[in-house]
């Protein structure tokens, strides 16, 4: 397993269905359907957190604040900067999972010859596009919510990276990529990392299982001759490493050397050093 570890984050425990974590300061318990074992809750955090999020049986849910949280603060990731603010459906700003794979962009972007185009689809706050953008990349940065896409542009500009040479679309992916098909560009890496559901600007409606696989041969016909990578990362329940190593295998490596690999990814337990699975990684890398 693949995992993460920063200075400003941590899982604190997890139990009973809920984890319990630190955001810079900011100690927060939400629910995590995999969390099946009841170990006991003795680390005293459980009992100072700012907030709670309860599901509802309808959907969605809301935060249950004990302690006053500020409307929005902010957590490094080495020279990144993350705006937080607790949101609706349990989300927060930050896929703090994702870190080790920031740091494999920013590996591969540091060592090429300079000026890889990369696009980064699903990209939500931005986080791979700043590993990306402070590594030396140039990024076209691609979600369907003009609110995210707002967020991702103030953790840029946040994080000093506002001159760094960076597209925002709001945009259906599967839309913007088959454009950029007839438009004949083209990207050296491309980064996705697509909900289990989801609808693009005008409702076009994203089902994973469903549109997965189109999304890839689209992609693979939008990479250059000299691409260098391709991420593949869900946290859908069900799609396996090895579906998801099958997926790439198909679409993007079909006519390409290089090697596919595939793992969970997760986070370590402050309190037991188990790792939570948060999800798992697929990249296909071009042999060097
Ligand atoms: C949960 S986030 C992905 C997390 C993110 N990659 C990260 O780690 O920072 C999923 C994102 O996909 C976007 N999205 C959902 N359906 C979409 C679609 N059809 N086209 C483009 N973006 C979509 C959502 O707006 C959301 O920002």
């Amino acid at each position: 397993m693949r995992i993460s570890k920063f200075e400003d984050y941590e899982l604190i425990d997890a139990s009973c269905g809920e984890k319990l974590e630190r955001f810079g300061d900011i100690i927060l318990i939400r629910p995590d359907p995999q969390i099946i074992w009841n170990t006991p809750k003795v680390d005293p955090m459980w009992r100072k957190a700012h907030a709670k999020y309860i599901r509802s049986t309808k959907g969605g849910g809301y935060w249950e604040v004990y302690k006053k949280i500020p409307d929005v603060w902010t957590i490094s990731y080495k020279d990144l900067k993350f705006r937080l603010k607790p949101m609706g459906f349990k989300h927060t700003g930050i896929f703090p999972e994702q870190a080790v794979n920031w740091d494999f962009v920013s590996d591969v972007v540091s060592k090429s010859s300079g000026n890889m185009k990369i696009l980064n689809l699903f990209a939500y706050t931005g986080g791979a596009t700043m590993a990306a953008l402070s590594a030396g990349a140039e990024v076209c940065h691609v979600d369907a919510s003009k609110g995210m896409t707002l967020w991702a542009k103030e953790n840029v500009k946040e994080s000093g990276l506002q001159d760094k040479s960076v597209r925002f679309i709001v945009d259906d992916c599967l839309k913007f990529v088959q454009r950029e098909k007839r438009r004949n560009h083209f990207y050296d890496a491309i980064i996705m990392d697509p909900p289990s559901y989801g609808r693009g600007p005008n409702g076009e409606v994203w089902k994973l299982e469903e549109g997965i696989f189109n999304l890839l041969n689209a992609c693979s016909e939008i990479l250059s001759e000299n691409a260098r990578f391709f991420i593949l990362n869900s946290y859908t329940a069900g799609l396996s490493c090895g579906v998801m190593a099958y997926l790439l295998n198909a679409t993007i490596a079909k006519n390409r050397s290089g090697v596919v690999f595939s793992s969970e990814i997760g986070l370590p337990l402050k309190a037991s050093k188990l790792v939570l699975p948060c999800g798992s990684t697929s990249i296909w890398q071009a042999s060097i």
